[in-house]
């Protein structure tokens, strides 16, 4: 394991079997070893600050049945809503005054013109408003058409997970609606539209190995991703898919230590990328989840910046915390807890991908 480790650090690449191994361990001193190895690299090629998205929840309303997700358009047990492109700017509004550099929106899955209009317009409103502002979306599959109409609008960067590698467990968790190889070419039209792109995954889903896990990895460095999020899967009450044996605490502590996990390999395999330390990883454990995440190799943090409101209809999966936080306490509790791990908060930065700029100034020097 010192060894795997050790070549890890150096940008050796791993074999697959190489990177299960350190994917799935589990005993303390060996996970300390794999996340300071993670800190080192991250210190390396990133820094240690900490850059943040400020989070619009824009609209509940999907047009998918995926199996996992709280939002999907099967459940009938939450109130549908979108917001204004007004009520969008004015989170734009303060995420520009709490200094937080960039925005993503998300929100349901939909194809229909009227919801790509609202974006394209939402985007436009906000880059006109705020153009120093960085513009993440996180609205599903669309076509590249779509992609470059949102693009157009000022849209910087998109991020659209994978969910998982394996072809099989993609299929048995989104059984209708979605595609894998659709999946895959969206992420390539992304590129061609030419965003920053950011994929990711579930970790922990029943039935997912290390093995999975580590083509997973291995996916991200062969699109050449940008940005990874990536958090435990969690069981939602409303949503169809379920473990066959019921949650436990210590079930939930060892996806918390595979989700750590996920992000120290996939900070030693990639180096120079974005990382987010996710809401996911808070929920397992809302006192040090992101703080945890960002000392096993994330360097960036997705704070949400709408209305209180809506939060109780935007529960992609159970215990999401925050619910009743307004986005002004939120912000203080983070700034505190980023300074007890002796990190700091860049504010007032796009907080671009390393890997990004680095991919372009090789491009226009060629
Ligand atoms: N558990 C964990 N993550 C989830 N997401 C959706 N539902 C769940 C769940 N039950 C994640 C998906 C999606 C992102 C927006 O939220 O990975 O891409």
């Amino acid at each position: 394991m010192t060894d795997i480790l050790a070549r890890a650090e150096a940008g050796e690449r791993l074999s697959p079997e190489e990177t299960a191994t350190l994917i799935s361990l589990e005993d303390g001193p060996a996970c300390r070893a794999l996340y300071e190895a993670a800190y080192r690299v991250k210190l390396r090629h990133v820094g240690n600050a900490v850059y943040l998205r400020g989070l619009i929840e824009y609209s509940n309303i999907c047009a998918k049945n995926y199996l996992y997700c709280g939002i999907r358009r099967g459940n009938g047990r939450i109130r549908r809503f979108e917001l204004t492109i007004d009520e969008i700017l004015a989170a734009a509004q303060l995420a520009s005054e709490y200094g937080y550099g960039s925005v993503v929106l998300q929100g349901g899955e939909r194809g229909d013109a009227r919801a790509v209009g609202l974006i394209e317009r939402a985007v436009g409103r906000i880059k006109a408003a705020f153009p120093a502002l960085g513009i993440t979306l996180s609205c599903g599959e669309q076509s590249l058409a779509v992609y470059e109409r949102w693009r157009r609008a000022g849209a910087d960067r998109y991020l659209l997970r994978i969910e998982s590698f394996s072809r099989a467990l993609f299929e048995r968790i989104h059984p209708a609606d979605s595609v894998f190889d659709e999946r895959l070419k969206a992420l390539k039209d992304l590129r061609t539209a030419g965003f920053q792109v950011g994929t990711g995954v579930m970790i922990g889903l029943p039935g997912q190995t290390p093995p999975d896990l580590a083509a997973d990895i291995a996916f991200f460095r062969d699109i050449d991703a940008d940005m990874i999020g990536m958090g435990p899967w969690l069981p939602q009450h409303d949503a169809p898919l379920h473990d066959d044996t019921p949650e436990t605490p210590d079930k939930a502590a060892r996806r918390f230590r595979l989700a750590l996990n996920m992000i120290a390999v996939t900070r030693l395999v990639l180096r120079d990328v974005n990382i987010a330390s996710t809401t996911a990883l808070q929920t397992l454990r809302p006192a040090d989840g992101r703080e945890l995440g960002l000392l096993a190799g994330a360097n960036v943090i997705m704070p949400n910046v709408g209305e209180v409101e809506h939060r109780g209809d935007y529960q992609l999966y159970d215990g999401k915390p925050d619910l009743d936080e307004n986005a002004r306490s939120i912000r203080i509790a983070l700034e505190r807890s980023v300074a007890g791990i002796g990190e700091h908060i860049a504010y007032n930065v796009p907080g671009t991908p390393r890997h990004y700029l680095e991919r372009i100034s090789r491009r226009s020097g060629e």
